[in-house]
């Protein structure tokens, strides 16, 4: 069935997307090497990445779920009627759809993706579910200064949706930098609701990015492959694997691939890159905060935290945030 597709409109500032072979080279011709986490999700990292979310030492997704359904009355009494709802990213149309689902006469629903494609399937998929919901799509880099669209009708507030912890994957500079800029964008007066992973026993930690499935290290992996298949690359897989660790000293899970032996990897007929034993390539920080530290790092960015709730064990944390 075809959506009514008068219920999404795109604006799209056509966003410039660097290229994979570009952020290869440039991040593997650095030392130490890394390749950025965003080239994760070509279709097989992104179905990689669903399983991932259903694991059981995968905590995060399901936790935040639980979390958005156990006080999902105080969360959107705290949002309050005819706010307009702005999401960066659209991969979590779960957690979007439970909010929805929830929230008092919403204004409309502004997601905003560099995708294209993400942006418009979630979109349509959205609303399918919620036809009288005006959702105006934006197609446009989370850090742009983009003007966003104004749904038709009273806007009481804006209010920003960033789940899934991914303020976590920015290190905390960068995370500081996309606060202010959202702060920004809702205006004084307007709102973040947000989520963060708490800091914890390495233990539980380290299960959640080294499931005994091998999920993570295949989705991991599939970095490499993906550079084999778009990129003619010459890795031999069998010769890296998945290393993830917590580091506590900087509060971040750090997930490499690490080389088993000296070897000599080429895009095509180049350029080449010649690893050691043991070198590794970084693909991904998953930063986890305590209560205190995230609080800090949010007035530094010009939001003030308003209400945290948690689970019982207090693994993770939704956060409304003030601006
Ligand atoms: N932001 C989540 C996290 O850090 C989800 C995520 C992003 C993730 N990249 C990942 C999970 C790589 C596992 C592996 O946990």
């Amino acid at each position: 069935m075809l959506a009514p597709d008068e219920t999404v409109t795109l604006y799209d500032f056509e966003p410039r997307v660097d290229t994979f072979r570009e952020a290869v080279v440039a991040g593997l011709s650095q030392s130490p090497r890394f390749i950025p986490a965003k080239f994760f999700y070509d279709a097989r990292g992104s179905h990689l990445f669903e399983q991932i979310t259903e694991l059981e030492a995968y905590y995060p997704t399901r936790t935040e779920i639980a979390i958005l359904e156990a006080h999902m009355a105080a969360i959107v009494e705290r949002i309050g009627p005819r706010a307009m709802l702005v999401e960066y990213g659209s991969g979590s149309s779960r957690k979007t759809r439970l909010l929805l689902d929830h929230l008092i006469d919403p204004a409309g629903y502004v997601p905003i993706d560099i995708s294209r494609e993400h942006l418009l399937a979630s979109a349509r998929a959205l609303a399918r579910r919620f036809p009288d919901l005006p959702i105006l799509a934006v197609c446009a880099d989370y850090m742009d200064d983009v003007p966003l669209p104004r749904p038709e009708g009273p806007v009481n507030r804006i209010v920003a949706f960033f789940p899934g912890s991914t303020i976590g994957n920015l290190e905390p500079d960068d995370a500081v930098a996309f606060l202010r800029h959202v702060a920004g964008v809702v205006g004084p007066g307007g709102g973040l609701l947000i989520g963060v992973d708490l800091q914890k026993d390495a233990r539980v930690l380290e299960r959640a990015y080294n499931d005994e499935h091998g999920v993570t290290a295949a989705f991991n992996l599939n970095l490499l492959a993906r550079i084999n298949r778009e990129l003619e690359g010459t890795f031999d897989l069998e010769t890296f694997r998945h290393h993830a660790f917590y580091n506590a000293e900087q509060g971040r899970i750090e997930m490499h691939l690490v080389s088993r032996i000296d070897q000599t990897v080429c895009l095509g007929d180049g350029p080449c890159f010649d690893l050691v034993a043991g070198e590794t390539i970084r693909t991904e920080y998953s930063y986890k905060y305590t209560l205190e530290g995230f609080a800090a790092l949010a007035e530094r960015a010009g939001f003030h935290v308003e209400t945290v709730w948690t689970d019982p064990q207090a693994f993770f944390s939704l956060q409304f945030l003030h601006a």
